[in-house]
């Protein structure tokens, strides 16, 4: 049984000796914030436990101390097409490596979360994959692997509360817990994770200290912590007045930025909130925006400064740059405001949106119209009056950095990166529009009227493209999923490769056929061949999948016989699918496939890499 060979620590008291469970680690692999907001919670409920207990994401931990560690949660979202998050990638390629031995992690007690969205084909992944790791390598597992799903854990039905439970009962069965110990209450709250010292609270002295901090090395290209400051040079609207939807082609100037990049790379930016909502939330939360801080951890805690982060820094600067204040809030927000609560009907309110029963409640209010913290700020005003500063970065998550295809080539475009931006804004019950921070902050620039700078930096991407000049690409890429295809198309042509094959989608040829005049310019010069699909231009709806149905001679030519590579990326849910039938479909009607020889095909084309997708919703 596992537990003869678990390590016990002992704590040694001048009264008494006793058993206790070992420090618990919790590491995750976030995307974009909701698995570290879990990890957190796990660890903020230890912490009420009195537990030791550290939050880490994965790749800032040391993974080589794996093996000395006893009690491990992991917490890991599934991302793109069952990839792992960007965050725990170093420790993923460590984790597979052959060469660790079997028994590696037998000291090992663990748990391992999953958060997933089941409307994509491979639904957690990663978590099931790395729970089998873990117990090949010897590591001992407390309950079963956990699989959340977004599309049902909002509500009160979800996975990640019950699962919880089952894990803080396996826990207390091995590390029973001493009958004195007094746990600390839910409506208590914890120490903020943060010490704000405000310049006019220290003498200078004190900052000239803080602030000597060691030179950072210049780093050879732009990264997350240190972006490159790019001006932008364009911002144009390229859909018709009368269309619905605003998108833009964008092009920023990234010369003497070090930035290098081929097709399928994504470029990569950190919003802000709008000037609007930083006085609003100032104004409700009574801050003096200019007052300036310095911040330094808690002493139990293990989180370090956050890096972009300057120091000494005002309160406008910290709202509007890290703080996101503009997202639709997570239940851990009204988990920490209800400890706050002393006006009696909110504190009831904010108990309920807490607890497990009232999940439902929590997403009718919070997430279908997709409320944002802000505007729930302005729904319990009692509470916001007495939050002050100390917990703000508890309760608010840092802004995620956004990701855009890179829709131009550096050898069309020396210097330059170009994106097609699709503004985000739509209506709900609340009486506002919804806007989606990064494209509504984009927008709102415009180069014409003085120099404008965004700060970036550039990332791989996942679609990879074949270097070989004979190989077709056909690329299905409705929309702004055409914007990877657009850069593969300038980076081929440049060098004369003219075997691609584009499909291309939208509503109308006169109001949203993107770079149109640049397709046709191709296809007149026999670079391109090019298939559109106007879905209301005429009566009935025509989609890519249809066209490529039409062209299911062409393509099976080009698959079976030119070993040609196939491309999707969009952001219709349905589409990628419907296209895979519609190829399948090809490879029965012109390959004599039966249903299952197309299902295989397809499967074999993807583990070649003649087959990839990238899609978003
Ligand atoms: P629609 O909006 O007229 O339905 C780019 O957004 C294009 O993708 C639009 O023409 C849109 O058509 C189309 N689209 C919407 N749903 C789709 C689906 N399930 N498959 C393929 N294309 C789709």
């Amino acid at each position: 049984s596992p537990s003869y060979r678990r390590v016990y620590q002992y704590c040694f008291t001048s009264e008494n000796v006793r058993m206790s469970a070992p420090s618990l680690l919790i590491l995750y692999g976030s995307q974009t914030g909701t698995a570290q907001d879990t990890a957190e919670r796990i660890g903020r409920q230890a912490q009420r436990r009195r537990m030791q207990v550290r939050v880490e994401a994965l790749d800032r931990y040391n993974v080589a101390n794996l093996i000395y560690e006893t009690l491990v949660v992991f917490v890991c979202s599934t991302t793109g097409q069952g990839d792992p998050p960007d965050n725990m990638k170093n420790f993923w390629r460590f984790v597979f490596r052959k060469s660790l031995p079997a028994g590696s992690l037998c000291q090992l007690d663990c748990a391992v979360l999953g958060l997933g969205d089941s409307s994509y084909p491979k639904f957690n992944f990663v978590a099931k994959k790395l729970h089998k790791r873990l117990l090949q390598l010897g590591a001992s597992m407390l309950l079963p692997v956990g699989l959340a799903d977004d599309q049902h854990d909002l509500g009160a039905d979800g996975v990640i509360d019950p699962w919880l439970v089952s894990f803080w009962e396996s826990l207390t069965a091995l590390y029973p817990a001493p009958a004195d110990q007094d746990l600390i209450r839910d409506d208590e709250p914890l120490p903020p994770r943060y010490i704000f010292r405000f310049l006019d609270d220290v003498t200078k002295n004190e900052v000239d200290d803080r602030l000597r901090v060691p030179e950072k090395p210049i780093p050879t290209s732009p990264c997350q912590t240190q972006p490159f400051m790019a001006r932008m040079l364009s911002n144009e609207r390229v859909t018709h007045p009368s269309h619905f939807q605003d998108v833009r082609h964008i092009e920023f100037d990234i010369t003497g930025s070090n930035i290098e990049f081929t097709a399928g790379d994504v470029v990569m930016m950190r919003p802000c909130n709008s000037h609007e909502d930083v006085e609003q939330f100032c104004q409700l939360l009574k801050l003096d925006p200019d007052r300036q801080f310095t911040l330094s951890p808690t002493n139990n805690s293990t989180c370090s400064v956050p890096a972009h982060l300057p120091q000494p820094c005002t309160l406008r600067h910290l709202v509007e740059t890290y703080l996101d204040i503009a997202a639709v809030p997570r239940r851990s927000f009204f988990e920490l405001l209800a400890t706050f609560a002393t006006n009696e009907l909110e504190r009831d309110k904010l108990s309920e949106f807490s607890s497990a029963q009232g999940q439902d409640e929590l997403h009718a209010y919070c997430n279908r119209p997709r409320r944002t913290a802000l505007e729930v700020l302005t729904d319990f005003p009692h509470t916001t009056a007495e939050l002050g500063v100390d917990y703000l970065l508890d309760l608010f998550p840092e802004i995620q950095p956004r990701s855009f295809s890179i829709a131009s080539s550096l050898q069309a475009h020396p210097n330059r990166i170009q994106i097609l931006l699709a503004v985000v804004r739509y209506k709900t019950k609340m009486y506002f529009p919804r806007k989606g921070l990064c494209s509504c902050w984009l927008a709102s620039m415009d180069p014409r009227q003085g120099n404008v700078h965004v700060p970036l930096w550039v990332k791989k991407g996942g679609l990879k493209f074949p270097k070989n000049p004979d190989t077709p690409v056909v690329m299905v890429g409705p929309g702004t999923g055409v914007a990877p295809f657009r850069a593969v198309l300038q980076e081929r042509i440049a060098q004369g490769w003219t075997a691609n094959v584009l499909f291309f989608g939208c509503r109308s040829r006169s109001k949203d056929f993107y770079c149109g005049a640049e397709w046709e310019k191709l296809m007149n010069a026999n670079q391109l061949k090019l298939f559109t699909a106007f879905s209301r231009d005429q009566e009935d709806k025509i989609y890519v999948q249809q066209r490529v149905k039409e062209q299911a001679e062409l393509l099976w030519e080009l698959i079976a016989n030119n070993n040609a590579y196939f491309y999707i990326a969009g952001n219709a849910k349905q589409m990628p699918t419907a296209v895979c039938d519609a190829l399948k479909g090809g490879f029965q009607s012109h390959g004599g496939m039966t249903s299952s020889e197309a299902d295989d095909m397809l499967v074999a084309m993807e583990s070649a890499g003649r087959f990839q997708s990238e899609t978003w919703s």
